[in-house]
């Protein structure tokens, strides 16, 4: 039996959701452009095409904005374990935990889509209120005028943003919203494949987002940029960093071979965006980043990912930074939903196996023996 460590080039279903070129830098979402659909579209356009596969009539879109728009709020006993957790708690476990109570909240059957949506639309309400409650600022009912985008912003920062945020959080929310198999959508598999429920899937898929190499990535870059604080430093920092044998955070993919044509959106917009003095200069000490780490790594096939410039983007529209993971996640719960969703169709349970290279035949000793 041959082993392929960490599932590497192992496919595990036929999707027709994502397809992404690694050695091109292209993504697609049900076949359209990453490009095109960042130039053209809308966060709930997208949902709407990853979940039922094609795009929507502005009848159908209407009445599924209208949908997602009705489910933002979430229970009072949420409401209190968010409150009472989000200052000490980190805001990927409590998200993780808020979406496990969504799960005992709901005793309907069936639905698939349905439950998805509802998910989607609480996630950003379940994170501003992390964020505000933690700051001691007054809790804001989510306010149904606003697209999905726009609503999660006013219920960060308290004011209704302006069209360029608003874009902008609507452009980053697509770009995360599927990446074929990645580890977190394989852990939602993993659990749905044994005909578990998708609040347990969902769950399994925060918990594996939260690491540092995959979802983890966007607050530690930001870190990163932090801590170098000057573009002169760059040089310095990165080639410690690699010849320690660490790792640059947002660089490398396991399907990317040249730039990640989500970072190269994030970072026009990134760039675009630069409001203060401090962002100004973490842009400036990111592109630096960007041009050593490109020098050193390039020529190995590791160039920036996704999670390289979202941290700015996020930072730059008032997230807070380890609430970063959870935007991620916010997004990404369409891909984990609609891969479940047609793994389902065709379910196999998903049980690989290991070599054992352990001993055989040992004799058992008695305790007092030992
Ligand atoms: N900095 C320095 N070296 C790297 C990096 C990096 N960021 N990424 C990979 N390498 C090296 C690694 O040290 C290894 O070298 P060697 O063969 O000499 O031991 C080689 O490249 C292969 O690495 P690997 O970990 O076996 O390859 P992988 O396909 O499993 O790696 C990865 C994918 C994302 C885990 C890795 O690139 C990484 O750790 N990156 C930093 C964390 C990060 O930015 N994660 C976000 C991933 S993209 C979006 C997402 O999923 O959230």
């Amino acid at each position: 039996m041959e082993l392929r460590k960490g599932l590497e080039d192992i496919a595990i279903k036929e999707t027709s959701i994502t397809f992404i070129d690694g050695e091109l830098g292209r993504l697609y979402y049900r076949g359209y452009s990453i490009f095109d659909l960042a130039s053209f579209s809308n966060f709930e356009e997208v949902a709407y095409l990853i979940w039922y596969g094609k795009l929507p009539t502005r009848h159908e879109l209407e009445d599924f904005k209208s949908r997602l728009a009705e489910e933002r709020g979430v229970s009072e006993d949420i409401t209190s374990f968010v409150v009472r957790t989000s200052k000490q708690g980190n805001p990927m476990d409590i998200l993780r935990t808020a979406v496990s109570m969504l799960g005992l909240e709901d005793r309907q059957e069936g639905d698939f889509i349905g439950k998805a949506i509802r998910i989607t639309a609480k996630i950003p309400t379940i994170i501003s209120l992390i964020q505000r409650s933690r700051n001691n600022q007054e809790f804001l009912e989510p306010d149904l005028s606003l697209s999905h985008a726009e609503n999660f912003l006013y219920m960060i920062n308290g004011t209704k943003p302006n069209a360029q945020d608003s874009r902008v959080l609507d452009v980053a929310l697509m770009l995360h919203m599927d990446h074929e198999m990645n580890a977190s959508t394989m852990a939602c598999l993993v659990v749905a494949s044994t005909l578990s429920d998708i609040y347990s899937s969902v769950v399994a898929g925060i918990s594996a987002l939260k690491g540092p190499l995959h979802g983890g990535a966007n607050s530690e870059a930001l870190k990163q940029f932090m801590e170098i604080g000057s573009p002169d430093n760059v040089e310095k920092y990165v080639m410690g960093k690699l010849s320690s044998g660490q790792r640059l955070m947002g660089f490398g993919h396991r399907i990317y071979k040249s730039m990640d044509p989500r970072a190269k959106i994030l970072k026009e917009y990134a760039t675009r965006m630069a409001k203060n003095e401090e962002i100004n200069r973490l842009i400036e000490i990111a592109m630096k980043v960007e041009e050593v780490g490109i020098k050193v790594l390039g020529r190995r096939g590791i160039y920036p990912n996704v999670d390289f410039y979202s941290g700015l983007v996020f930072y730059s529209l008032g997230f807070e930074q380890d609430l970063f993971p959870t935007i991620f996640a916010s997004a990404r719960v369409i891909g984990w939903t609609a891969h479940i969703d047609e793994y389902l169709k065709d379910n196999k349970l998903i049980r690989p196996k290991a070599i054992y290279v352990g001993d055989l035949g040992k004799r058992y000793v008695p305790i007092d023996e030992r």
